[in-house]
Formats: structure tokens, C-alpha cells, sequence
């Protein structure tokens, strides 16, 4: 591990870590007897580990001077923890664009290259852009092959079209960090979005009509007559995870309806962990998995806002 540090997250990530993990475990578990070779496709993958700072998740990781400076200690990220899942998966596919991070990842290779398990084959590092990257790999033949992808960016990364690709191979299980905090902050009280954040919001959900989900109209009397204007949603929080699951229900077969719900220490919401699949077989008992480990995972706080 090299001094660039990569700090972000607090417990709700030991949560998310936790979750996604307890899934590789039932995923491996089950595929290792099904005649498919399968692999673990990290797409944020990050370093490896992580130096936990504070909670406060996306606000310091967009305005990094708002970070506390006491580092207070360092844990497994999401590529060291799948690569310590038993069974192993088949293949491991670490798609980072930073390129400081990438490096660490190529060490973090190399560390388990030293253990008699792991074959140079059987792990990839790419430096790339995550969306290009994961589109470009879907359009191959998935008949035979099976993936678990973890989409865990910090915010608005992962794009709607990358989304449709994963579901169209009817092959990939899907866990993906929905930014519930970063999509809140973008929507205006008063519906006046910039042009340019509303293709970026149609962009990440794939259509405009997030606006008539999260937006209602009220009139308003002015001096001479009624003015139509808008007003955000009473209970936007459940109204942003109602509108994602409908969104993923719209491509994927199979979505747990029960995601987990993840708060910085002030108790606000920043971030859902969803799981969908679109397998014909397989989906029904991923998702009853997913749920299962989601639903153990929950304490009243973080039962979903549609609960
Ligand atoms: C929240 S961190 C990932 C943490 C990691 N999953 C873990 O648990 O250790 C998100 C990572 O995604 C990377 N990233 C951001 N945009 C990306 C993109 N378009 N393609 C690939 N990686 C990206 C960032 O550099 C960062 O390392």
C-alpha cells in the first residue's frame, strides 16, 4: 500500500461492505456447482482498502477540504474482500479510472498472485472508464458465462445505458449503490433546475419523467392572477427510492424491493444498496438471497423508506 491513502465512507460502508459480501459468499457458493464460469467484476473498484476519516460520505468526497484530518484507521475495500470469498470466484475484473488507484490495485494483484489459488488469468486490472468498459464487455456471449457486478461509485457515476446492458445479457447479478443524499441535492425545492444537471439527472435515469416523480404542481395567486409552479415532493427520500426500483424493476426480472438504506451519523440517508437480476432462472432465488441478507442487515433505521 502506497501513501496516496483512499479515504471515504464510515460504518454505513462496514454496512454495504458487509452486505455485498455476505452475497459473494452464497453466490460462490452456489455457482461453484452450476456448469458456468463465473467472475466478480468490481467496476469503482477504488484501492483495495480504505482509510476511514468520518461519516459523512459524499459532501466531503465533492468538497474534500470539509474533510475531518484525523485518520482513524484502515479496512478491506470491495476487490480484497471478494478475493478472499470462499469458494473463489473464477475470474476477477477490477475496473478503476484513477490512475493512482489502478496502481494499487495492480499491488494488490501481485499480493495474491503469491497464493498457490490465484493464476495471473485469474485477475484483471483495467484502467478505464467503468460505463465503456462494462457496455463493451456486455455485447459478448454470455451463454456460458455468469458475472456478480458491484457498481459502488460516490455519486452519479454509473450511467442509465450501462444499467440496460447489464440487464440485456440475462447473466449478470447486479449490486449497486444508488446515491439517494447527491440526487436529493440536485432537486430544487422549487422544481428550477439548471438545463445542464436535468440532462445530467436524465442521463442517470434513463428518461425525463423523474420530474413529474419528485414534482408536483401547485397553483400560487399572485397580485393579478393564479401562477402554476412547482413543488418538490412531501417525502422525497421515498419517493427517490420508489421511482430507482420501478426504474430497475422496468429492465430487471428479479429486484429486491427491500433495499438497505444507508445514513451518515446524523441519521440522514445518503446512499440506497439495491440488487437486481434478470436471469430467467436464476433470478427468482437471487433475489430471495439478496432480500434475506438485506432484511438481516436492517435495524429499524435502515429499513427501507418504503417500509
Ligand atoms: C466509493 S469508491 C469505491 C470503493 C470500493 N468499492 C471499495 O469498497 O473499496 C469509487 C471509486 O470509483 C472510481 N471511479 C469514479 N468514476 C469512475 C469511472 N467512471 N470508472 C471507473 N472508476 C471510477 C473512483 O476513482 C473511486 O476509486
Amino acid at each position: 500500500m502506497n501513501n496516496n491513502g483512499h479515504t471515504f465512507g464510515g460504518p454505513w460502508t462496514e454496512q454495504k461492505l458487509e452486505c455485498v459480501s455476505k452475497y459473494l459468499h452464497a453466490y460462490t457458493t452456489i455457482m461453484s456447482k452450476q456448469p458456468f464460469r463465473f467472475a466478480y467484476i468490481d467496476a469503482f473498484a477504488g484501492t483495495g482498502y480504505r482509510e476511514m476519516e468520518s461519516d459523512e460520505g459524499t459532501d466531503e468526497l465533492m468538497f474534500p477540504a470539509l474533510a475531518s484530518p484525523e485518520v482513524a484507521s484502515f479496512h478491506d475495500g470491495s476487490a480484497r474482500n471478494a478475493l478472499e470469498v470462499e469458494p473463489a470466484f473464477m475470474k476477477y475484473i477490477f475496473i478503476e479510472k484513477d490512475i493512482d488507484r489502478y496502481a494499487e490495485l495492480e499491488e494488490l494483484k501481485q499480493e495474491y498472485l503469491l497464493k498457490p489459488e490465484f493464476s495471473e488469468d485469474m485477475i484483471e486490472c483495467r484502467h478505464e472508464d467503468a460505463n465503456e468498459y462494462l457496455k463493451g464487455l456486455c455485447k459478448k456471449n454470455w451463454k456460458t458465462n455468469r458475472a456478480l457486478v458491484f457498481l459502488d461509485p460516490y455519486g452519479m457515476q454509473v450511467e442509465w445505458t450501462t444499467i440496460e446492458s447489464i440487464a440485456r445479457t440475462q447473466a449478470i447479478d447486479l449490486w449497486i449503490l444508488f446515491p439517494l443524499g447527491t440526487v436529493n441535492r440536485l432537486l430544487k425545492n422549487d422544481g428550477e433546475i439548471r438545463p445542464v444537471l436535468q440532462t445530467r439527472l436524465d442521463m442517470f435515469f434513463g428518461e425525463h419523467s423523474w420530474y413529474d416523480a419528485f414534482y408536483q404542481s401547485a397553483k400560487q395567486l399572485s397580485l393579478f392572477d393564479e401562477e402554476d409552479r412547482w413543488q418538490k415532493s412531501g417525502n422525497i427520500f421515498v419517493a427517490i427510492e420508489q421511482y430507482f426500483i420501478d426504474r430497475l424493476q422496468s429492465l430487471f426480472s428479479g429486484v429486491a424491493t427491500n433495499p438497505l438504506i444507508l445514513r451518515n451519523s446524523k441519521n440522514v440517508p445518503l446512499y440506497i444498496l439495491c440488487f437486481a437480476a434478470n436471469n430467467q432462472r436464476g433470478a427468482p432465488i437471487a433475489v430471495k438471497i439478496a432480500k434475506d441478507i438485506l432484511e438481516g442487515m436492517q435495524n429499524p433505521s435502515q429499513l427501507s423508506l418504503l417500509n
